[in-house]
């Protein structure tokens, strides 16, 4: 007889491991201070993930121009079943960057069409992403634990390493590796291999090179949330760090560098002027127009992640795309 679902989650079937609310201003605080006083000045896209970056993150994923969620979705849909196939036994569902996990449910729904229990280990740099996330899952499956890290990915795949699982299924979606630049993508995939066994595999998300017109209206789109999503960064300093960024004093710049094969996203000063942050006791002069740079974005075509998978201790196995042919879903093999 069917039993009903308790309103509250047992605290036993999640833990959470928060490894960001250790020295929660610190990092921001020091990366701060040392993209401002670079040259030219950068941010980490890390930090777009506040609260409210995560938010708008997840409207970035619901705009017209940005297809990539869907795309992946489409191919989660309908081929969820196979990639859980290519896994054998009983498995652990890592994921790293899992966000609202909303995509993560296609997979967890699949492996509970193969097995009638699962750990289920998340592992973000949004804390409240994850308790949220975590809460949900909890209350639609019965039948999964949920062990969440709130970590940037390098301090949760230390931390991951100290321990033990069986068959993992790691999943690396929404074309997250896209921040990575080249070498760091090679030591990302490396760190990961490392917390794996031969014949565990990864689903990496991957967006694909294509026409610079669709890529740059993806991150450009009309009704400016991706504007917004940059900006807040600045938002972000003035909150937690007393800065007093005039926010229209600013803009969002982003184009598709064909020659590097990546989106470059930019604040851009529309004047000279001076800004103050006082919980780092700094002023930053900008001149009109210069650029702090906040994110490049990635783009890939089979080859390439063919050659990344070769380099790291993996082999692509398969690689699914959606009808568009617009993004890309490969399964890696650890060998
Ligand atoms: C989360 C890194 C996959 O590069 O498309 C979206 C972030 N930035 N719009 C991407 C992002 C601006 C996104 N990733």
């Amino acid at each position: 007889m069917a039993e009903t679902q308790p309103a509250v989650v047992s605290e036993e079937k999640f833990i959470i491991h928060n490894l960001v609310k250790r020295e929660p201003r610190a990092g921001l605080a020091a990366d701060v201070r040392r993209g401002l006083d670079s040259q030219p000045k950068r941010f980490l896209p890390k930090y777009f993930y506040d609260q409210l970056g995560s938010q708008l993150f997840e409207a970035i994923c619901l705009l017209p121009e940005y297809y990539l969620t869907r795309a992946e979705n489409e191919i989660l849909e309908r081929y969820a079943d196979e990639i859980v196939a290519s896994v054998d036994g009983e498995t652990t569902l890592l994921e790293m960057g899992s966000g609202s996990a909303s995509k993560t449910r296609l997979i967890i729904e699949a492996l509970l069409r193969k097995q009638a229990e699962l750990l289920f280990i998340p592992v973000d740099i949004s804390a409240s992403a994850l308790d949220s996330s975590s809460r949900i899952l909890l209350q639609s499956y019965p039948q999964i634990r949920v062990e969440a890290y709130a970590a940037d990915y390098f301090a949760g795949l230390a931390e991951l390493e100290k321990t033990e699982r069986g068959r993992t299924l790691a999943l690396f979606l929404g074309s997250n590796i896209s921040n990575f630049d080249p070498e760091e993508a090679l030591r990302f995939l490396r760190a990961l291999r490392q917390v794996l066994h031969q014949g565990d595999a990864l689903l990496l998300g991957a967006d694909l090179k294509k026409d610079k017109r669709v890529l740059e209206a993806a991150y450009n789109d009309a009704l400016g949330v991706t504007a917004a999503f940059n900006l807040n960064v600045l938002a972000r300093i003035n909150r937690e760090l007393g800065g007093n960024f005039d926010l229209r004093a600013f803009q969002h710049h982003a184009f598709y560098s064909e020659a590097a094969g990546r989106v470059e996203i930019y604040i851009e000063s529309l004047r000279a002027q001076t800004v103050e942050i006082t919980g780092l006791g700094i002023s930053v002069d900008f001149a009109a127009g210069e650029q702090i740079h906040t994110e490049n974005s990635y783009k890939y075509d089979l080859g390439n992640l063919a050659e990344l998978a070769a380099n790291t201790g993996f082999t692509r196995a398969r690689t699914w795309l959606d009808h568009g042919e617009q993004f890309s879903s490969s399964l890696l093999l650890a060998v």
